[in-house]
């Protein structure tokens, strides 16, 4: 069983969840290529395709919109579980998200879309970023929760050894 994770973040809190989906799930023995969404060339050699993005205004980072345009035809053979990491849910922030993501996975065969909490570090970003993010709401503080990230993963894992 092959998997890819592949992930769009810009300030790297995506990436690192995506590395620990990945090693987790190598960890049960699969075996895993992480990549960012540019990079992928082909996702023929895939069982299953783990696609995430950070979301920055209502939406998935363009790589990521760019990679369900590009590999939707070969997509919709796959098992493909999505990830969005933003502060959807965070004390604070009013609900956001997953309206807007929802559209790019209606041509696939979409397991299971979650929202993680993410990251905002304003010292990681541009002065617009952190004029946007304060207008947004955006709450200081990596809410990321790993144990649940974990368990998503193994969650992943017994679905595809079912
Ligand atoms: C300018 C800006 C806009 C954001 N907009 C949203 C948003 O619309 N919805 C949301 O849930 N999170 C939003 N966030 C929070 C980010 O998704 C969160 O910080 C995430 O962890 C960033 O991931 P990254 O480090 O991988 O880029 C925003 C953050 C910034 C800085």
């Amino acid at each position: 069983m092959h998997i890819l994770v592949t992930a769009a973040s810009k300030h790297g809190a995506t990436d690192e969840v995506a590395d620990a989906i990945a090693k987790r799930l190598e960890a049960k023995g699969f075996t895993v290529d992480r990549a960012a969404p540019a990079d992928v060339t082909t996702v023929e050699r895939y069982d299953a395709v783990i696609v995430g993005s950070a979301i920055y205004i209502l939406q998935w980072m363009p790589e990521a919109h760019d990679f369900m345009e590009r590999f939707k035809d070969e997509l919709r053979a796959k098992q493909v579980w999505a990830f969005s990491v933003g502060m959807n849910g965070v004390p604070k922030h009013s609900e956001q998200d997953g309206s807007r993501v929802g559209p790019l996975l209606t041509h696939v065969n979409c397991r299971e879309l979650r929202t993680f909490p993410g990251r905002y570090k304003p010292t990681l970003m541009s002065l617009r970023e952190r004029s946007v993010a304060r207008l947004a709401g955006v709450v200081e503080g990596d809410f990321r929760d790993w144990d649940v990230i974990d368990e998503w993963a193994d969650h992943i894992a017994s679905e595809l050894s079912a």
